[in-house]
Parts: C-alpha cells; sequence; structure tokens
C-alpha cells in the first residue's frame, strides 16, 4: 500500500483518487501523526508528499519524518511536499522574490530522460498546473534536472539512485493533463501492480466484518440512500441473521419509497427488516413549525429517539452499522483556522453511537462514493438504484417551506414524481446531479376549463456539481420546460403554477431550506 502524507493542500484527494482509479490501495495521514513509528508500522511499498499552505522557510513549519529518506522506498513530493524534500535534504527554499506562480504553466524536458515521465513531451513541452509562493533556488545534493518552467528552473528534480522524485507543480489537478500517467509511471516503479479491485475488496471487507463482529448481534439503519444501502448488503453477506436493519419512515418520504424500501431489503436480500411507520409522530411534532433550522433540528432530535426505541428490541446489540465514507474519515489539515458559519444543521446520526454505547462497524470508511457505487454493482444492486439522485436526511420537509401539511406533502409527492418521471423518460437522469421538486408557500389565481383555480405553486430544481458543495442549474430547453409545467398541472391535483429555479449554488443551495 501507499502512503500519502498530507500537508494540507486543497487537492490532497485528488492524489487517493488518481490512485485508486490505477487500482492502487493508498490512505492520507496528516503530517502531524506520521512520525518514524508510524512509518514503520504502515510499511508504505511507496509514499507522496502532499502539497500545502505552509512556507518551508518559516521555522516550525511541518515536516516529513526523518526516517523515511533512509527507509529505502520511493518518494515523490508534490509542491509543499518537494519543498521540504529539498530542505531536508540539503538544498534551499526561498520565499517571494517574483517567482511565485499559479495557474497553467510549461514545462520544458531537461537533457535526460526520467523514468516517471514515459509518455511526457510528446509534443515538446507539457502543460502542468502551479499553484506556489516558495521555489526551490538550490536543489539538494544527488539531485538532477529533468524538467523546467518559466518561473521554476527546478520544476522536476530527481535522486534517481535513491527513488526521490519531486515536482513544483500538482499532477493530481485536471490541468495538468498528463498527471495520471505521472502516477502510474511512479506506483509501476515502486512495484505495484494495480491489483485492488471491488472483488477483492469485497472479499476482504466480508473476513474483516466476521473477525470485528464475531457472534454479536449488529443493527443498521437503512434510510434507502446508496451508502447504507451498499454497507447493509455487503454486512448481510459476511453475517447473515445476526443483522437487523431499521428503516423509520418518518412520512417525508417520496412517493412510493417506503414500499420499495422494504421490497428490496425484505424480499429481495433477505434481511431482517423492522420498518417502523412513525409518520404520525414526525408530522404531529412538525405541526406549525416553519422555521427550517427548527424543522431540521426537531427531525434530527425525533430520528435519534425513534431509532434508539427500535434498537432497544434488538436483544444482545452490540455493533451500529454505518455507511461511513472516506471523505468523512480523513482528518483535515486545516491552517485557517476559526469557526465556519453553520448554513444548514445536517441531519445525522453521528451522536447515536456515543448514545447507545455501541462499537461501531464501518466497512466503507476506505472507499470514496463512486468506489461505493461499484462495491453496488458487485452485489448485485440494480443502476436504477446506485445513481439514484442524492436525498436530504430530512427529506421533503425542506422543499416544502413553510409550515408542513399532509395535503402538501401529498401533492409534493406526486408533483415530483411527474417530474422525475419526465426527465427519465427525456434521458436527462443521469445528466443531472439532483432534481426535485419543491412545493412554495404560496397559491396563485389560474383558470382552468371555464372555472377559476387557487392552487399552489411549484418549484422545479435540477443542477449540475460535482460534490453538492457548489452548483449550477441545469440548462433544460424551454420546450422541456413547458411540457413538464403542462404535465405537472394537469396530472397533479392541487397545482396550479410551476417555476424554475435558475439560482447557481453560491449564492444559493441546492435545497430550499
Ligand atoms: P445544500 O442544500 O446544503 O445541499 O446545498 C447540498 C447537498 O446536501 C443534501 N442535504 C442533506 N443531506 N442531510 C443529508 O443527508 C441533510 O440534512 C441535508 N441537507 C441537504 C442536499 O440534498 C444536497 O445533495
Amino acid at each position: 500500500r501507499l502512503l500519502i502524507i498530507d500537508f494540507g493542500s486543497q487537492v490532497t484527494q485528488l492524489i487517493a483518487r488518481r490512485l485508486r482509479e490505477l487500482n492502487i490501495y493508498c490512505e492520507i495521514h496528516p503530517y502531524n501523526r506520521v512520525d518514524d513509528a508510524f512509518l514503520a508500522s504502515f510499511a508504505p511499498q511507496a509514499v507522496i508528499l502532499s502539497g500545502g499552505p505552509d512556507s518551508v522557510t518559516r521555522p516550525g513549519s511541518p515536516r516529513a519524518p526523518e526516517a523515511l529518506w533512509s527507509f529505502g522506498v520511493p518518494v515523490l513530493g508534490i509542491c509543499y511536499g518537494q519543498q521540504t524534500m529539498m530542505q531536508q535534504l540539503g538544498g534551499l527554499v526561498e520565499s517571494g522574490h517574483g517567482t511565485a506562480e499559479f495557474g497553467r504553466a510549461f514545462v520544458t524536458p531537461g537533457a535526460d530522460k526520467l523514468s516517471i515521465l514515459d509518455g511526457w513531451f510528446t509534443d515538446g513541452n507539457e502543460q502542468v498546473w502551479m499553484s506556489h509562493g516558495d521555489h526551490v533556488s538550490r536543489i539538494a545534493p544527488g539531485f538532477q534536472v529533468y524538467g523546467t518552467s518559466p518561473n521554476a528552473p527546478f520544476a522536476i528534480t530527481a535522486d534517481v539512485s535513491r527513488n526521490f522524485y519531486a515536482v513544483q507543480f500538482h499532477p493530481e489537478v485536471h490541468h495538468t493533463p498528463k498527471g495520471a500517467k505521472l502516477y502510474e509511471n511512479f506506483v509501476r516503479l515502486a512495484g505495484f501492480t494495480g491489483d485492488w479491485t471491488m472483488a477483492g475488496y469485497r472479499e476482504q471487507a466480508i473476513a474483516q466484518i466476521r473477525a470485528q463482529v464475531g457472534d454479536k448481534q449488529v443493527i443498521c439503519g437503512l434510510s434507502g440512500g446508496v451508502d447504507s444501502s451498499v454497507a447493509a448488503i455487503l454486512i448481510h453477506e459476511a453475517i447473515g441473521d445476526q443483522l437487523t436493519c431499521v428503516f423509520v419512515d418518518h412520512g417525508l418520504l417520496r412517493k412510493d419509497e417506503a414500499a420499495q424500501v422494504v421490497a428490496m431489503f425484505r424480499d429481495n436480500y433477505n434481511i431482517k427488516l423492522i420498518a417502523a411507520d412513525e409518520s404520525d409522530l414526525f408530522l404531529g411534532e412538525l405541526e406549525g413549525i416553519s422555521d427550517p433550522e427548527v424543522k431540521r433540528k426537531t427531525i434530527g432530535r425525533l430520528f435519534i429517539d425513534v431509532f434508539q426505541k427500535y434498537a432497544n428490541q434488538i436483544e444482545g446489540a452490540e455493533f451500529l452499522a454505518q455507511g461511513t465514507l472516506y471523505p468523512d474519515v480523513i482528518e483535515s489539515v486545516s491552517f485557517s483556522g476559526g469557526p465556519s458559519v453553520t448554513i444548514k444543521s445536517h441531519h445525522n446520526v453521528g451522536g447515536l453511537p456515543e448514545k447507545m454505547g455501541l462499537k461501531l462497524v464501518e466497512p466503507l470508511r476506505e472507499l470514496f462514493k463512486d468506489e461505493v457505487r461499484a462495491l453496488g454493482r458487485e452485489l448485485g444492486l440494480p443502476q436504477s438504484f446506485i445513481g439514484r439522485h442524492p436525498f436530504p436526511g430530512p427529506g421533503l420537509a425542506i422543499r416544502c417551506p413553510g409550515e408542513i401539511t399532509r395535503e402538501k406533502l401529498e401533492i409534493l409527492r406526486n408533483a415530483d414524481a411527474v417530474y422525475i418521471d419526465q426527465i427519465r423518460k427525456h434521458g436527462l437522469y443521469d445528466d443531472i446531479w439532483q432534481a426535485f421538486a419543491a412545493i412554495l408557500p404560496m397559491r396563485t389565481v389560474g383558470v382552468m376549463g371555464d372555472g377559476r383555480t387557487y392552487d399552489y405553486a411549484l418549484a422545479l430544481r435540477a443542477v449540475t456539481s460535482v460534490d453538492g458543495m457548489t452548483a449550477d442549474y441545469y440548462p433544460y430547453t424551454h420546450e422541456f420546460l413547458g411540457e413538464t409545467a403542462t404535465r405537472i398541472i394537469n396530472e397533479v391535483k392541487g397545482v396550479n403554477r410551476v417555476f424554475y429555479d435558475c439560482t447557481s449554488k453560491p449564492p444559493g443551495t441546492i435545497e430550499l431550506e
């Protein structure tokens, strides 16, 4: 396995992504946790030093563990990682002097060839992405230059005899088009064969779950989303009936969703499932509440109470299964400090295990989202389920601005179903990151047939995004929007007007509340 030492770059996760794409198993660990002893116990086959926001010229700035230099495995330093490598091995790094470089740059090859640059410079210079204030002004003894850019005379250097490689730019970002090739060359040189596959992961995870759980009982909260579903199916494969799933219907799910979840897990996969219809409780407590944060907190609190109630019925339960993913696990190295503003209180069950005195089973902790989807396919989950758009924990509550009523929820469910059906029929579902309808807290006047109507207005939302952090509205054609509005108004009783939300994020958020 490969170790990535994180010095706090915004794009460290992308290094792991590039390596996983090559079927290489790697882990990211923050520099302040990686000392000589850690290195020895982790026993990496190769090490990558990430970029970072600090300056190696600042006293007390982060360093790689000294033992790394005599550990005997290939090391690749990127940006800050390159600079600390030079500094620690006897070179010199300096700040400023007008040599900062941000953005696109072109690297010219040196006189000699370098194995990690196989496939580079086929068309002369190579485009790379730079982001640095400091620069190396003297390379360490034993290093040679293999590439230069106008502002980085030491853009690519290496000490081939010791297998140390150092680049000033970021090969992990898209704007370094041959970056993936560089990583591929590096891992081949380190002896990786790229044999880390989902089939292998499945076997390994099953063995681990069995070893961890023994003959004890495990509870898993199912939300109907991809992560908890894949976790449940994997754990069921490992321990069968020692797993009980709890699915809480809070009355804020989409049309037929509860029935579909029950059918899939109970009938298809034969998993022990408690399906709890608690919609009266949730909708009762939400009555009269229109403040978005109060809604979210009410749902979060009730969810924990209800889950605990059902979990207590499972005798001898010692473990709680969660679909935690790798991005939630990576400890971020943040230099910015300071509390960030809460935009929305997310509904999650993070506090559950301590409250209930349960140990955690998290079989997806090492995976990225698209790897979870691949594992889901490996476990036989249908593509229509794996490719579903994200759905928030508080469900339709946050798509019903203002007060929530059963009547509004019913209208919203029907309208959302028509909207999603339209998107599927037009083959747009997979191009869109997330799409949904929201019912607005207003009625408007319309005319249908010869009569006056006074019904609800609906907002349609559809966004493109990579991770939900930023998003742009989806550019439907006018024909599509017109056809969809007509269908919704004709087919859904209670709606007489449809708007399309063209707000990006920021300044908007994806959900309306
Ligand atoms: P926003 O509205 O914050 O949404 O732009 C970003 C993504 O997060 C989802 N979302 C949630 N997911 N619990 C969740 O599990 C929540 O409380 C929650 N609130 C928003 C939202 O659907 C979008 O995909």
